[in-house]
């Protein structure tokens, strides 16, 4: 049985209750985070830290917890669910009142809830046979770049993707790709450039992405920040995925095609070690 954090107390997972009434169950009006657990260690969490605080800005959402306080309680549920390796969920909702679309009075305390979720990243079966992705039209709302509980289109792809006996989906919009249901999407052309769609509200800035790109300028590794078609990543010779749960996933087909020869891609492989390395000298 696991520990969970709710509202200043760790308590066990089937004793944590929240209120039917709470904002987020009614309307999604909540935001979360994700943070990778290497060797009982937080990878990246300051960039985490800094996206909670952005997505709390533009939901208007107020946590009255600093920096310092999120990264104690992360530590003690590790300690206390004895986490070696895994993931860590934080979500932030804008407490309780009786259902009514406005806000709150200013002054309701928000609900935080903390949970850890234990999981094999590194020695992944999927990071050696790759993934199988098919597209799938994005039809979600406009502030994708918002790291909302509000999944429900990302169920509905992942679902179907399931169903079709493939891995994830792509979501399309208006003819070019934004990104996978739950990570961000990356293509290696035939010249070796690697491509990934610049940030906008069409996507979540993922903090994968972002360290990714900064591993390739280190080790002068050709990077376009553009939007690319399902044609172009059909043909490319190498695509892959990034997340906090994944970390670096090759993609081997996109709708049944193979995407190069198939198999895991040589550069592929070559940045999912250089991300593991660096998730595990950079933990907290
Ligand atoms: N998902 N895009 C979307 C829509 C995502 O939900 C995620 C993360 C990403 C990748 O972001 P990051 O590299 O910061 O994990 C991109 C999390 C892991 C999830 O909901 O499970």
């Amino acid at each position: 049985m696991r520990t969970v954090y709710l509202n200043g107390e760790f308590i066990a997972e089937n004793e944590a209750k929240i209120s039917i009434f709470d904002r987020g169950f009614t309307f999604a009006d909540a935001i979360y985070e994700v943070t990778a657990v290497l060797q009982g260690k937080l990878v990246d969490f300051d960039l985490h830290l800094a996206r909670l605080r952005r997505s709390l800005d533009e939901m208007a959402l107020a946590l009255p917890l600093d920096n310092a306080e999120l990264l104690a309680i992360h530590r003690a549920l590790i300690a206390h669910n004895h986490l070696q390796e895994g993931l860590i969920y934080l979500q932030v909702s804008r407490g309780v009142e009786d259902r009514n679309f406005a806000f709150p009075p200013a002054g309701t305390p928000p609900t935080l809830v903390l949970y850890t979720q234990s999981k094999n990243i590194l020695a992944s079966p999927l990071a050696e046979q790759g993934i199988n992705i098919i597209s799938l039209p994005d039809l979600r709302w406009g502030r994708c770049d918002i790291k909302t509980t509000q999944l429900l289109y990302a169920c509905l792809a992942k679902e179907q993707a399931r169903q079709r006996g493939a891995d994830d989906a792509w979501l399309m919009k208006d003819g070019w790709i934004t990104e996978g249901t739950s990570n961000n999407v990356f293509i290696v052309t035939g010249d070796g450039a690697v491509v990934t769609r610049e940030l906008s509200r069409f996507l979540l800035p993922g903090i994968t992405r972002g360290t990714l790109i900064a591993l390739l300028s280190q080790h002068g590794l050709r990077l376009e920040e553009r939007a690319c078609t399902l044609d172009e990543a059909r043909e490319a010779a190498e695509a892959f995925i990034t997340s906090s749960t994944s970390f670096v996933y090759p993609v081997v087909s996109i709708d049944g095609q193979p995407v190069g020869d198939g198999k895991p891609g040589p550069l592929t492989r070559r940045l999912r070690q250089l991300y593991i390395d660096h998730a595990l000298a950079l933990t907290t």
